[in-house]
């Protein structure tokens, strides 16, 4: 199987980036459509191994999944799904398939899901999730000898939950469990990622009643969802940071659309601190160039309006090019500097700092242990020449960042682990080889 890049680096890459559809909005709108009778039809849908990992899941309990690969567009059903039990294989691949809750409770009443796989950006627990159903009367229970949850909701789901810490998934799934719910469902201190919102368009397009106010999102029950329009997934606003860095760490300039300036803004507000060069074309069309040396920047990431944590490590690639320190705080997940180790085969400078936080259990976005050692800060010296090396992608923006880190480094990289990166970037060797870079896949 083809799972490696050779890239050749060290030129600047130019030219235009047309952004595929958003993962994280088209695997979401993917299980909604599991709650529309006679199912829908959704446009913009990117060629990704998630979302392929996905129409496999349903096709496996029955569903309807067909995807017309030339036109990105998806018709989804679950009328006819037959199984209410989610096999480990799909759970290890695809962490989504816990949002099955969902549409297999509201078809069965009961079902079994393994604990969610994915991306090993951290323990990923799913605990507010489990409490939110909970809250809503759904009955969860963990068979710790299978690793299965297994779930019943005896009538609707009715009631108010209050995240402890907000999640961006678990906002979507209970917005999910509570459409066809008793009278009106309160979810508070909810995510606010503009995917969410997405997906609550779909939904209200579909019949639900769904108002999203911040934090605060009013869920009043209806007997069913229908649609009879297709539904178009917005742009991946972390494939337009990706290749907005790609450019200006090789020094090169893209333009990229078509993206709503406030999906980035939180990024171009760094960027522009960074001396990255950054122009709007108009609305939804953005250029990013290089315009001379960039600046050591700090940053911390947090949900939504904050800077984002799935942007963290392609920033930090392209601060080796800064002059100066930066400083990078992961607060939302644990785990995610695979990519430390990695580029500093490249020549990067970096190293694990430990700032002092007075109150890390509220600090951080994720379950703190105080007894677990973490490692949530970097240092990047910059600039820093890079040179070619052989690496290894551990998750998916990290695949993204290595392989900037070998398009800018002088000679021959093999990155390995394409399929890692393939997750979430569609067509990622050849768009890039679109802005002159040279990279193979073998
Ligand atoms: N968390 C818990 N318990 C829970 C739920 C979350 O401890 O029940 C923790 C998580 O482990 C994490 C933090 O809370 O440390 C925030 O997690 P959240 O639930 O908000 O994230 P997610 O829904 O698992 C989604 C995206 C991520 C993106 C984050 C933040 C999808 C499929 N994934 O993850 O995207 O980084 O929201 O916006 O929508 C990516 O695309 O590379 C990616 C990781």
């Amino acid at each position: 199987m083809e799972d490696a890049y050779i890239i050749n680096g060290g030129k600047p890459l130019h030219g235009q980036i047309k952004l595929s559809g958003a993962k994280n909005v088209a695997l979401k709108v993917i299980i909604a459509s599991l709650m529309v009778e006679g199912g829908a039809v959704l446009h913009n849908i990117p060629r990704i191994n998630d979302v392929f990992e996905l129409l496999n899941l349903i096709k496996a309990l029955g569903g309807r999944a067909e995807f017309d690969k030339e036109k990105n567009t998806v018709v989804i059903d679950g009328d006819n799904i037959n199984k209410n039990e989610v096999d480990l294989l799909f759970a290890s691949k695809i962490r989504v398939s816990f949002m099955l809750f969902a549409p297999l409770l509201k078809k069965f009443g009961r079902c079994r899901i393994p604990n969610p796989g994915g991306c090993r950006i951290g323990a990923r627990p799913i605990d507010r999730i489990v409490d939110g159903m909970k809250a809503l009367g759904v009955a969860v229970r963990y068979e710790h000898d299978t690793g299965y949850y297994q779930a019943e909701m005896k009538g609707k789901p009715q009631g108010k939950f209050i995240f402890g810490k907000p999640s961006h998934t678990g906002t979507e799934l209970l917005i999910l469990m509570s459409i066809f719910g008793e009278g009106t469902i309160l979810l508070e201190n909810c995510a606010r990622e503009p995917e969410i919102k997405d997906m609550i368009d779909f939904l209200n397009t579909s019949g639900a009643k769904i108002k999203q106010n911040g934090a605060v999102i009013e869920i009043t029950g209806v007997a069913t969802l229908h649609r009879s329009q297709p539904f178009a997934i917005t742009a991946d606003r972390n494939e337009a940071v990706t290749y907005a860095s790609l450019a200006i760490a090789t020094k090169g300039e893209a333009i990229i659309s078509s993206i709503p300036e406030k999906m980035i803004d939180s990024f171009i507000v760094h960027l522009q601190a960074a001396n990255g060069g950054y122009e709007k074309i108009n609305d939804t069309t953005f250029r990013f160039f290089y315009k001379g040396e960039l600046k050591a920047t700090n940053i911390e990431t947090e949900p939504h309006p904050g800077f984002m944590t799935d942007w963290q490590p392609n920033w930090a690639v392209l601060m080796t090019q800064a002059k100066g320190i930066s400083l990078i705080t992961e607060r939302v997940f644990e785990n995610r500097f695979s990519y430390v180790e990695e580029l500093r085969k490249l020549g990067a400078e970096i190293e694990f700092i430990k700032p002092p936080v007075s109150n890390p259990a509220e600090y951080f976005f994720f379950n703190f242990d105080p007894v677990k050692k973490y490692n949530q800060a970097i240092k990047i010296k910059g600039p820093v020449k890079l040179h070619g090396g052989a690496l290894t992608i551990a998750d998916l923006r990290a695949g993204a960042t290595l392989a900037i880190g070998a398009l800018m480094a002088e000679g021959e990289s093999v990155v390995n682990g394409a399929s890692i990166l393939e997750r979430g970037y569609e067509n990622f060797d050849e768009k890039v080889r679109s802005l002159g870079g040279n990279i193979v896949k073998i």
